[in-house]
C-alpha cells in the first residue's frame, strides 16, 4: 500500500534528449549526476536524472527482457542507477506504449508488466512513456492505464510521465489513467518560436493542471544556446532574456521543470535562471493551482498570468511575446481588488530579488520584446 503521493509538486530534473539525443553513456550520467549535486541544482529541487530514448539494445533478449546497451553502460544499468542514487538523486528511464520507441528501440507494448518489474528491480523512480508505433487495435488511453497499473504492481513507487503530445483530448482523460504528468505538446526546439508556440498552445488549458497529474509542456531548452547533437531540438538558440521568459512561463503554468542543456558546462546566467528559488517556489507551490490570463489593452502581444498561491499570495507574470518593448499595465481591479477594500498590493520582483513596496490601484512596467517580469504579491493594509 502506497503511503504518500509519488509526486506532490511538478517534478524537476534533467533529461538526456534535448542535447544528447541517443548518444548517452554511463560517463555522461555520472558526470551529470555530479554536476547536479555540485552546482546547486539538486539543492534547488532538481532531483530526477532521466535517460531518454536510446539506452537499450535494438532487440530484446531471448528471455523477452530489455537489454541495456553494454557499450553505453559497460558497468551495467544497476551500477549506474546506484551511482545516481548515491548522489542523492532519483533515476528516470524511457519506454514507449507502442511496439517500438520513437527511435525504433523496443517498446513496452504487451511487455508492460515485465518491463515495469525490470525497471523496479533496477531501482528506477520515473518512467517517461512515449506514444510512437501504437497498434491500431488498442486506444492510447488503455495503454497509459495499463502501464500505470503495471507500475503500481511493480512494488516500487515509480512516477509515470506520459509523453502523449497533447493529442486525442489528453487533458480530459489522462488524470484518470493514474499518470503523474502528461506531455501536452509537440517536441520543443531551441528557438524562441518553439517556446512561444508551445506556451500559446496551453493557454486554453491553464486550469487542466492540478496536484497529482501535471501538464508537461516538454523539457526546458534554457542554456542550450544552439548546442547539442539532437537534429530535432538543437536549433538556433535563444537569448538569455528569452530563456528567462521560457523558464518563467513553465514555472507559472505549473509544468514539470526538466532541464535539457549540458549542465556540466552551463554558464552562470543559465545557472541563475534555473536556480532562481523565488520562481521555483511559484512552480512548486503546494496548492498547485492553475493561472488565469489577463489581456493588456495597450499591447496586444503582451499578457498577464496570475496564480493564487497557498499562503495567500499571488504570483503575477507580465509576458511580452512581441518583438518590441511593451507597456503592460495591471489595474488591481482585474485581480478582484476593489477600491472600497482599502487594501494595497505589496509587490516583490522575483527576478531582481527586490521588494517594490505596497502599490495602490495599479502597477505598470515596460517589458522588453520576448521578455517578462515576475512578481510575488500579497494584500496589505492601506
Ligand atoms: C518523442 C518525444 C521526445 C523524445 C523522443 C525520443 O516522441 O516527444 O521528447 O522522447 O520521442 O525518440
Amino acid at each position: 500500500m502506497r503511503k504518500e503521493y509519488v509526486v506532490s509538486t511538478p517534478p524537476m530534473g534533467w533529461n538526456t534528449w534535448n542535447t544528447f539525443y541517443t548518444e548517452m553513456n554511463e560517463d555522461l550520467v555520472r558526470s551529470t549526476a555530479d554536476a547536479m549535486a555540485e552546482t546547486g541544482l539538486l539543492d534547488a529541487g532538481y532531483r530526477y536524472l532521466i535517460l531518454d530514448d536510446g539506452w537499450s539494445l535494438r532487440e530484446r533478449g531471448a528471455d523477452g527482457l530489455l537489454v541495456p546497451d553494454p557499450e553505453k553502460f559497460p558497468s551495467g544499468l544497476s551500477a549506474t542507477v546506484d551511482y545516481v542514487h548515491g548522489r542523492g538523486l532519483k533515476f528516470g528511464i524511457y519506454s514507449c506504449c507502442g511496439v517500438h520507441t520513437c527511435g525504433r528501440f523496443p517498446g513496452s507494448f504487451e511487455h508492460e508488466f515485465s518491463d515495469a518489474r525490470q525497471f523496479a528491480a533496477w531501482g528506477v523512480d520515473y518512467l517517461k512513456y512515449d506514444n510512437c508505433y501504437r497498434p491500431g487495435t488498442v486506444s492510447g488511453e488503455m495503454l497509459y492505464r495499463r502501464m500505470a497499473m503495471a507500475l503500481r504492481a511493480s512494488g516500487r513507487d515509480i512516477l509515470l510521465a506520459a509523453c502523449q503530445w497533447g493529442t486525442e483530448d489528453v487533458h480530459r482523460w489522462i488524470r484518470s489513467t493514474g499518470a503523474h504528468t502528461f506531455r501536452s505538446t509537440v517536441d520543443i526546439q531551441d528557438t524562441w518560436r518553439s517556446i512561444e508556440s508551445i506556451a500559446q498552445s496551453q493557454m486554453e488549458h491553464l486550469s487542466a493542471n492540478a496536484p497529482g497529474c501535471y501538464n508537461d509542456m516538454d523539457m526546458l531548452v534554457v542554456g542550450m544556446a544552439g548546442g547539442g547533437c539532437n537534429p530535432e531540438a538543437s536549433l538556433g538558440g535563444c537569448t538569455d532574456e528569452e530563456y528567462q521568459t521560457h523558464f518563467a512561463l513553465w514555472a507559472m503554468m505549473g509544468s514539470p521543470l526538466i532541464i535539457g542543456c549540458d549542465i556540466r558546462s552551463m554558464t552562470e546566467s543559465t545557472r541563475g535562471i534555473l536556480t532562481n528559488r523565488e520562481v521555483i517556489a511559484i512552480n512548486q507551490d503546494p496548492d498547485g493551482r492553475g493561472c488565469y490570463r489577463l489581456p493588456t489593452y495597450a499591447s496586444p502581444e503582451a499578457f498577464i498570468l496570475v496564480k493564487p498561491l497557498a499562503n495567500g499570495d499571488y504570483a503575477i507574470g507580465f509576458f511580452n511575446f512581441g518583438d518590441a518593448p511593451a507597456h503592460v499595465e495591471l489595474p488591481f481591479w482585474d485581480l478582484g481588488l476593489t477600491r472600497e477594500s482599502g487594501l494595497l498590493l505589496r509587490m516583490r520582483d522575483c527576478l531582481a530579488h527586490e521588494d517594490l513596496g505596497p502599490k495602490k490601484e495599479y502597477f505598470a512596467a515596460v517589458v522588453p520584446g520576448h521578455g517578462c517580469r515576475v512578481f510575488r504579491c500579497g494584500l496589505a493594509e492601506g
